[in-house]
């Protein structure tokens, strides 16, 4: 067995029945049927409650190649055990963009993948070219079926693919998400009036710095529910009661499956869950070892010692009082084991 608390951001005890570190994809194929396994990149958004009672395999896959340069774009493959934040750094330093609002984001490039990332107005699926996994086959960007922190990795090929590599496309001249330094005022304040991946990634680092902990000094995994989509009627009953509520388009946020829910994406919209539950009270409040952190109420931290059921506890009450006081259900947005 294996204590996986330095395998996890939250740093929560909990045992691996097999555990391996997986650096080579040789290895790969003697693992035989990953279908029970669980595997991990740098543990940044899942939280054990409990033992695993399978093989665990933390990807330490590495390798980053240029397959493709043009004038204006360049195709890189990346290995999935890669940092993610380290990727970033690397691509603004050789000046390219589409990774830059994703500076210092705690995970792997596989990991990005699978969440589908995203933070002031830039998401990774959007630069993604296709997802290679270890059965050969890659999945192009449509197969992926990426939507907000969501795509088919979750889903259908939840343990049942291994990705291997990501390939992303970003470009040589400067490819900002549109209106992103519009709808985010405090992006806007860091940044100089013609600004470069380079300038964009260092203010996103800062704003990042003053708004989130630290996971290496303050156990936690970000952001614990996804922001709730509702009908703007709804949107507008609670603007009137909450002070600075904004909302974001839903229409840039999803793109509509087959198979999804009719959704009619004119009639809603995105709202933060970190203000909802900032207006409950929750902005750095402590029950016991777990608490929100004291600057943003979606983000739960581990004050030292807590069991992942000691957190989980901690969400599903943050999670009823929303239900109670607006009737909004907030998903997890961390993977919960
Ligand atoms: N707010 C409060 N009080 C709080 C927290 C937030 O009033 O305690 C307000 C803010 O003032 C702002 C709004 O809520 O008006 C939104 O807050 P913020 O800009 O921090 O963004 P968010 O919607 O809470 C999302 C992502 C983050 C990402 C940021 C920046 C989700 C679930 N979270 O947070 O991603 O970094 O936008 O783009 O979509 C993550 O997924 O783990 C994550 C950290």
């Amino acid at each position: 067995v294996t204590n996986l608390a330095p395998y996890n951001t939250f740093k929560v005890e909990a045992f691996a029945r097999d555990f391996i570190e997986l650096s080579d994809l040789s290895s790969l194929s003697n693992l035989g049927n990953l279908e029970n396994s669980l595997i991990l990149g740098l543990g940044a958004n899942i939280l054990f409650t409990k033992n695993f009672e399978s093989l665990v395999i933390k990807n330490n896959l590495k390798g980053k190649k240029v397959l493709k340069e043009t004038d204006e774009e360049v195709l890189i493959e990346v290995a999935s055990g890669e940092n993610w934040h380290e990727f970033v750094m690397w691509s603004v330093e050789n000046s390219w963009s589409g990774v830059e609002n994703l500076a210092l984001i705690p995970g792997t490039v596989g990991g990005a993948a699978v969440g589908n990332i995203g933070a002031y107005g830039q998401t990774v699926g959007e630069i993604i070219e296709k997802v290679k996994t270890d059965n050969g086959l890659g999945l192009t960007n449509q197969e992926c079926q990426f939507s907000y922190r969501d795509s088919i990795f979750k889903r259908q090929l939840k343990n049942k693919a291994f990705i291997t590599s990501v390939v992303f496309k970003l470009y040589k001249t400067a490819h900002f998400a549109a209106d992103y330094y519009s709808r985010y005022e405090s992006l806007r304040t860091y940044l100089p009036s013609h600004p470069t991946p380079q300038t964009v990634a260092e203010a996103v680092t800062k704003i990042r710095t003053a708004k989130l902990p630290d996971w290496k000094t303050l156990p936690t995994a970000g952001s614990v529910f996804k922001n709730p989509f509702v009908t703007k009627k709804h949107y507008e009953a609670l603007a009137k009661e909450i002070k600075d509520l904004q909302m974001y388009p839903v229409d840039k946020m999803i793109y509509p499956r087959p198979g999804d829910p009719v959704f009619n994406t004119a009639e809603m919209v995105k709202i933060p869950a970190g203000r909802l539950l900032d207006e409950l009270g929750w902005r750095g409040k402590r029950i016991g070892r777990v608490a929100t952190y004291d600057k943003h109420a979606l983000v739960v931290v581990n004050c030292g010692g807590a069991s992942g059921q000691e957190i989980f506890d901690f969400v599903q009450q943050m999670r009823l009082s929303v239900k109670k006081a607006y009737a909004i259900n907030l998903e997890p947005e961390i993977e919960i084991i």
